[in-house]
């Protein structure tokens, strides 16, 4: 068993100030994976205050150099992939590939990063007058507290420590606190990777008790910039929490991402990126499928194929060759028990022998693994006939459900995918470039797949959502850095005389009254 604590530098006040919570594994519930002793909001303030001394000598260390760190990450998170990945899958029952292609994420992350630390670029941009040059500088931002969800507990926070440290800023991270073991394996990889002392530290507490940790290091100063990733209403919270301090923080929300097929989509596929979209993750994705939106010619095919893809679903053991396994955590459980509550009697439901808890009388067909109630694996579950007007069409429902919808026009289809309000991911199936495009155009969502799956995003694109789904913000590739740094405008006149912009700059002497020859 892993027992784990907060990693801050310097000595802590009390053990476990915040309790202590044991982890058991979501697929074997009577196999306890960690224990964690967690911090309160004085750990987390205590872990800025560091963070915010250590800072300015980490931002003094040249860009290529801490480029170089990061690549010392990549390293030892590659040779330690598959050690890091078991973790995942025993603490939080992903299936062993997913937490492989995770950790895979965590890799490519670096990769890109480590040479971004020769590139950072300014500009040199000419100057309206003789004798003087502009430049542009990216500074780094100071310390960012970054708090993520547990569905992806080393890829996301990757997204925005890796970055965040290149761009020269100390970072103070805070994990689901119910994934505290790989919080550990994944911080004590960052810590071995040649930081100075204090540039980065883990906090492990509660969302209550982080919430007044943060408070307090606005009030103080320590802390410069906030992302996040986890549900909207505790977004708009930190949002607003951040905005009392001339803060933007970097928000990556809920989203209830809409899946459009075209009657002349090629259905097979259109089928399998559903089953992925939905179901992949036990559709504990914030890019996970909300609603399939059906043209009505192709709706009842689409229905059937997807209903027999559904129902053949290898559902189970994380460690063996499975769609999903079980729920991430039981308050996941908790929570998607309450959202199939939004079944309605309008809806048809598809998918599985049953809906709920997969149990020894709720059986699945074809589970995998010898005894379902060990863990928290729910059934598949697909609800057709869902409509505009419906909860289930605009509630987020973390979990393993799907609804689908229809429609005649393209604008109705439109309207279906926006709708509730949400923006992140969304997907379309034709083969009509027309479609393509302008379902690109006219869908609000921050990323727009074309025949391909809702999630599954490449770690070098921008990520992020709009509307409900965030402020905006992007994270990944080189849009991330504008999240990390500020752009500083200098200016040099090496004219030895004041020259005044716009006043004193020459004019053109043009000849305006000039016409062609009619
Ligand atoms: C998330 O669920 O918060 O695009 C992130 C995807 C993954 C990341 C999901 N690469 O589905």
């Amino acid at each position: 068993m892993h027992i784990v604590r907060s990693l801050v530098s310097g000595p802590l006040d009390a053990d476990a100030p915040g309790g202590v919570r044991t982890i058991a594994n979501p697929a074997r519930l009577d196999e306890i994976v960690s224990e964690a002793h967690l911090g309160d909001a004085e750990t987390f303030l205590q872990a800025c205050r560091v963070a915010k001394a250590a800072q300015p000598a980490w931002s003094s260390v040249p860009a290529p150099v801490r480029g170089r760190t990061i690549q010392q990450l990549g390293r030892l998170v590659e040779d330690n992939a598959e050690a890091l990945a078991r973790l995942i899958t025993q603490e939080i029952g992903k299936p062993f590939k997913e937490s492989r292609g995770e950790v895979q994420e965590v890799i490519d992350t670096c990769s890109f990063f480590l040479g971004e630390g020769r590139r950072l670029y300014g500009m040199t941009v000419p100057s309206e007058m003789p004798d003087k040059q502009l430049f542009t500088f990216r500074t780094p931002v100071g310390v960012a507290a970054i708090i993520t969800a547990g569905n992806f507990p080393v890829a996301v926070p990757s997204w925005y420590v890796v970055p965040a440290l290149l761009c020269g800023n100390a970072v103070v991270w805070k994990p689901a606190e119910y994934t505290p073991a790989i919080a550990e394996a994944f911080a004590q990889l960052i810590l071995h990777a040649g930081l100075p002392e204090g540039t980065f530290q883990m906090v492990l507490a509660d969302g209550p008790e982080t919430f007044a940790g943060l408070e307090r290091a606005l009030d103080e100063g320590v802390v410069d910039k906030v992302g996040f990733t986890g549900s909207t209403a505790v977004g708009e919270r930190l949002g607003e929490l951040c905005g009392r301090h001339l803060q933007t923080p970097c928000l990556e929300l809920g989203g209830k991402n809409p899946l459009v097929v075209m009657p002349d989509a090629d259905l097979d596929l259109a089928v399998e990126g559903a089953l992925f979209s939905g179901f992949g993750t036990a559709g504990q994705r914030c890019t996970s499928l909300g609603t399939a939106i059906v043209h009505r010619d192709v709706h009842e095919d689409f229905v059937d194929r997807f209903t027999k893809a559904v129902a053949e679903a290898p559902i189970g053991d994380p460690n063996r060759d499975v769609l999903y396994g079980p729920m991430i955590d039981e308050r996941f459980a908790v929570r998607f028990e309450d959202w199939l509550g939004l079944i309605r009697d309008h809806h048809h439901v598809h998918g599985s022998s049953a809906v709920g808890r997969i149990t020894r009388t709720a059986r699945r067909e074809g589970f995998v693994g010898d005894d379902p109630e060990a863990g928290f694996f729910y059934h598949p579950t697909i609800v057709d006939g869902v409509r505009a007007e419906d909860d289930l069409y605009r509630i987020e429902t973390f979990g393993p459900i799907v609804g689908v919808a229809s429609f005649d026009t393209f604008d109705e289809a439109i309207a279906l995918a926006n709708g509730h309000g949400y923006g992140l991911s969304s997907s379309i199936y034709t083969t009509d470039p027309l479609h393509a495009f302008r379902f690109r155009e006219r869908v609000s969502a921050g990323m727009v797949s074309v025949n391909n799956s809702t999630s599954g995003a490449e770690a070098h694109l921008p990520f992020g959502g709009n509307g409900r789904s965030g402020n905006g913000s992007r994270q990944s590739g080189v849009w991330v850095l504008d999240q990390f740094t500020r752009w500083q405008a200098m200016n040099w006149d090496y004219s030895g005389h004041l020259q005044k912009a716009q006043m004193d700059v020459a004019d053109v002497a043009a000849d305006l009254s000039y016409r062609l020859p009619e």
